[in-house]
């Protein structure tokens, strides 16, 4: 691989006529000229004599003051910095803008460090920061300032342009070299720190109100009221492998510390000891980059941190759209895209007060909800040119975290865009003590030059690979039959019984017995909190009813809500001030329950021990962890009111901890989450729970939008996805059985009905459609998807997989709404080998036909085929990607599917 010096790039900054730049030092705001003419101006003992010689004129007075302002500001960079101002500042040089300045320090790979359960580095990132310079003890900090330079110790090529470097210090395996004058070291340093104010660049971590106006990565405000908080580089370090994270955070995890290498920069607010962090995480063998934030307070006074993003991209200018996925209950994961025009584009819900933007666009893009939503997913695609499936640079985003987050597009007035992703700035407040520290979220970067197709891919396999817990890698989960549609809240031990032996008839492997089976509860007035048996249900407890269900042959399954309090429950009686709730004000319900306390670990382990309780009584295989409604009134009883900034944050990182105890306690069980259908849709749960229900609403057509823009960003396996009944219980829709069973194989294929109610017809169809879907669900789970019909921009849909030789692949289509008389395009197909040819078979024909003489449609029984009934087609990849399939569709919400298996090279095509 070639290494190339890319900081010409740098050249490209114009200086804008208004942006503030360059930093003018205390000494010079304060007036003090003289200082400049001191010879070694690195001196500031020496400085500090001259502000002593303040003389008894009422101008000396005065400036005595300001003296002694300095010699405070100067004091208070000692002692952040640590130990010897003098030596420290002799040895650095400041480094302005970080996106831009070069990569100074000796870098170094830590071959010997240990790794975790996780594959993080556990000696990289240590949050007790005792590795961050800090009092008298620390080492001598590398400060950089301007006019020194770091060279390697082997080539120490920098001149002076005057002549020989005047002063060496020391930094490692590197010396730093003062010179004459900077603006000569390289091209970059001649236009940059002087010329560029902070606003044209592009920046890795952007601070605010020091010149740039873009929206920030982070923001502060400091006891004193001050928010101003610019952080400098001081110092980096490369690791094998990835920094850790404090436990239970989702992250990427490798298995082998040769999967990655880490990047810390290290940057410093030398004023008042703000400490950031940046780690970057390459994955070696993906197009990934993963990157989080620590913000360590190394001073002697608390900071309040009211902005994180975990990650800041800038890109230079071109025309960007931006992909994301919003919705609603029952809608979600709509992929709608956007031109980025000059503002902010934002998924978020509060105005800023920010004038200067010249378009502003709210889309109430949500995560103020305390979850990632069913309006918003924290998930975006920014395309440079318009989005295209196939083809073109796009850059994926996504960030591993369930609670409030923001996503923002810029596009400032000089063309360049920002993109920052994090949590959601609205009410985030988080206290840091000194000593204290503060870690992101992860957010996963991801690029594709084979556009928005390509980065769904690389996030699949980086997501199967590295995020769903390893034990469920390779698994295809048993078909599952779900209670909820089949009798919603009126279960009892009888009618779960007969549920399960209909289902097993039909080839079902797991009944899950949805709500309604604990304490009291019959509708959704009561009970959440009081997780034991309904003996009035279940008179056999659960654990009778497992061992029935057991005995059948089938596997066990429960839902649980436990985040909930119902007003109406023994847990809310006993406990009242356990929900989120301001004592003063009223509580708001939302399906007439309230939110726990999951800040507070006495609420956590509460429903800890009532859940292992349930888990450990009888054999369970499954479970559901549902969420019904989002956060409001987040308050809580157990943090002081410093600290209630950070209590949404605080409640997500409880849902983890118990989601991490509980399956770790639990291994063998396979956790779906959900949240009121897909209204926590998100890769920070993917990180504890291998699928997700992606929504309530099982409308197949619905489902293959839902689908469809899910698998922007997440992986098929993940995807839970219920065959149910017709008419629809959501949309009154009617679709066959075979629309239906496609779209549900299409994710974690289940069914959510009656089978007590099903005709012999349908009980056939089901139980084809199942063995069926044995037979191909490990190429649809570990296939890679190409996505080929877009139903936001046609009538129909379509997508196949194909796995990783390219031997077999299947393809899925749809058609939404038939207009009669109108044809379809051919299905050009993807991901094939031109040079091979393919067997394409077509499975599961339709049953309907048109009748030619009366023009309607009516049934045949004996299978309707797209290409004559048996007739498998033998073509090579490059005409079924060329001049692709001609699929013919018959009425609304038709669809069918192909198998394609490799015969031969296709030179041997001409002998079939
Ligand atoms: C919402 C879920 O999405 C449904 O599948 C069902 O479990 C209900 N909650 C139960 O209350």
């Amino acid at each position: 691989m070639i290494e190339e010096d890319l900081s010409y790039l740098s050249l490209s900054n114009v200086p804008g006529p208004f942006d503030p730049r360059g930093v003018i030092s205390v000494a010079t705001m304060m007036g003090l000229n003289e200082l400049e003419d001191l010879e070694d101006e690195m001196d500031l003992r020496e400085r500090w004599k001259v502000y002593t010689k303040a003389k008894d004129s009422a101008e000396d007075k005065v400036k005595s003051r300001r003296l002694e302002n300095a010699s405070w500001r100067l004091w208070s960079m000692e002692r952040v910095r640590g130990g010897d101002l003098n030596k420290d500042l002799s040895e650095g040089v400041m480094l302005r803008a970080l996106g831009e300045s070069e990569s100074r320090e000796a870098s170094s790979v830590d071959v010997n460090s240990k790794v975790n359960d996780n594959g993080n580095n556990l000696e990289s990132l240590n949050l007790d920061m005792s590795h961050v310079p800090r009092g008298k003890e620390r080492p001598p900090s590398p400060l950089l300032i301007p006019g020194q330079r770091i060279v390697s110790k082997e080539t120490k090529k920098t001149v002076s342009p005057k002549g020989s470097p005047k002063k060496r210090g020391s930094a490692g395996n590197y010396d730093i070299v003062h010179v004459d004058d900077p603006t000569e070291v390289t091209n970059w340093q001649k236009l940059d720190p002087d010329v560029i104010g902070k606003n044209t660049q592009l920046l890795e971590f952007a601070d605010q109100g020091t010149g740039d106006y873009r929206s920030p990565s982070f923001q502060v405000r400091y006891e004193d009221g001050s928010t101003l908080s610019p952080v400098y580089y001081f110092r980096h370090r490369i690791l094998k492998g990835k920094s850790s994270m404090p436990e239970f955070f989702p992250n990427i995890y490798l298995t082998n510390l040769s999967e990655a290498t880490t990047l810390v920069l290290e940057l410093h607010d030398f004023v008042t000891g703000l400490v950031v962090e940046l780690h970057y995480t390459v994955m070696h063998d993906y197009n990934a980059i993963c990157r989080h934030v620590v913000f360590i307070n190394n001073g002697d006074s608390s900071v309040s941190l009211q902005r994180v993003m975990s990650s800041t991209v800038d890109f230079d200018t071109d025309e960007y759209f931006l992909t994301q996925l919003s919705g609603s209950w029952a809608r979600e994961r709509q992929v709608v895209q956007t031109r980025l025009l000059d503002g902010i584009t934002a998924f978020q819900r509060f105005v800023y007060a920010i004038s200067i933007l010249v378009r502003y666009e709210v889309d109430d893009c949500h995560s103020g909800r305390g979850a990632s939503s069913h309006q918003h997913n924290p998930f975006a695609i920014i395309s440079s040119g318009t989005p295209n499936e196939e083809h073109g640079a796009a850059f994926g985003f996504s960030l591993l975290y369930s609670g409030n987050f923001q996503l923002e597009a810029e596009i400032s007035e000089t063309g360049r865009l920002r993109v920052n992703l994090g949590i959601n700035p609205q009410g985030f407040a988080w206290n840091l003590e000194p000593g204290e520290s503060f870690c992101s979220p992860e957010c996963v970067l991801v690029f594709s030059d084979e556009g928005i197709g390509g980065i769904s891919r690389e996030l699949h396999r980086l997501f199967c690979e590295h995020l769903i817990p390893q034990r469920w890698r390779n698994f295809v989960p048993p078909v599952l039959i779900n209670t909820w549609e089949a009798v919603y809240f009126n279960i009892s031990h009888e009618v779960v019984i007969e549920l399960a032996s209909k289902a097993k008839e039909l080839g079902i492997e797991l009944i899950v017995l949805d709500d309604g089976w604990f304490g009291h509860r019959n509708d959704t007035t009561s009970s959440l909190g009081d997780w034991y048996p309904n003996l009035q249900k279940l008179p056999y407890g659960l654990a009778g009813l497992s061992k029935e269900i057991h005995s059948m042959g089938l596997q066990f399954g429960l839902w649980f809500e436990p985040e909930m309090v119902s007003r109406d429950s023994e847990l809310y009686s006993l406990h009242p001030d356990w929900c989120l709730h301001i004592p003063a004000r009223g509580k708001t319900v939302g399906r007439n329950q309230l939110v726990l306390d999951f800040s507070r670990s006495v609420v956590r382990d509460y429903i800890f021990s009532q859940l292992s309780n349930i888990l450990s009584s009888c054999p369970i295989e499954y479970i559901k962890w549902d969420m019904n409604r989002h956060l409001t009134e987040v308050f809580s009883q157990d943090w002081p009111a410093s600290r209630q900034g950070e209590i949404a944050h605080r409640y997500v990182l409880g849902v983890y901890e118990l989601l991490g105890r509980i399956t770790n306690a639990f291994p063998h069980i396979i956790f779906e989450t959900c949240s009121g259908g897909g209204g926590r849709f998100d890769a920070g749960m993917l990180y504890f729970a291998p699928q997700i229900w992606a929504s309530d609403n099982t409308d197949a057509v619905s489902r293959i939008y839902i689908q469809y823009g899910t698998t922007l960003a997440y992986p098929i396996c993940c995807i839970g996805s219920h065959v149910s009944t017709v008419p629809n219980h959501q949309t009154l829709r009617s679709t066959s059985m075979k629309t239906r069973s496609l779209v549900a194989m299409c994710g974690t294929f289940g069914y959510e009905l009656d089978p007590r109610q099903l005709s012999e017809d349908e009980k056939g169809e089901i139980a084809a459609y199942i063995q069926l879907y044995k037979r191909l669900a490990h190429l649809i789970r570990k296939g890679n998807l190409y996505r080929l019909w877009n139903p936001f921009l046609s009538s129909s849909a379509a997508w196949m997989f194909v796995n990783n030789d390219a031997s077999q692949a299947l393809v899925f289509a749809f058609n939404i709404r038939r207009e009669v008389g109108r044809l379809l395009p051919r299905l050009l197909l993807r991901g094939l080998c031109y040079e091979t040819v393919y067997e394409v078979e077509e499975l599961c024909p339709g049953k309907l036909v048109r009748n030619i003489d009366t023009g309607a449609i009516m049934l045949d029984p004996r299978g309707v085929y797209q290409y004559g009934e048996n007739k498998k087609l033998l073509l090579s990849g490059r005409t079924l990607c060329c001049a692709g399939l001609p699929v013919k569709f018959l009425f609304d919400a038709d669809s069918v599917l192909f198998e394609l298996k490799a015969v031969t090279s296709a030179l041997s095509l001409s002998s079939f």
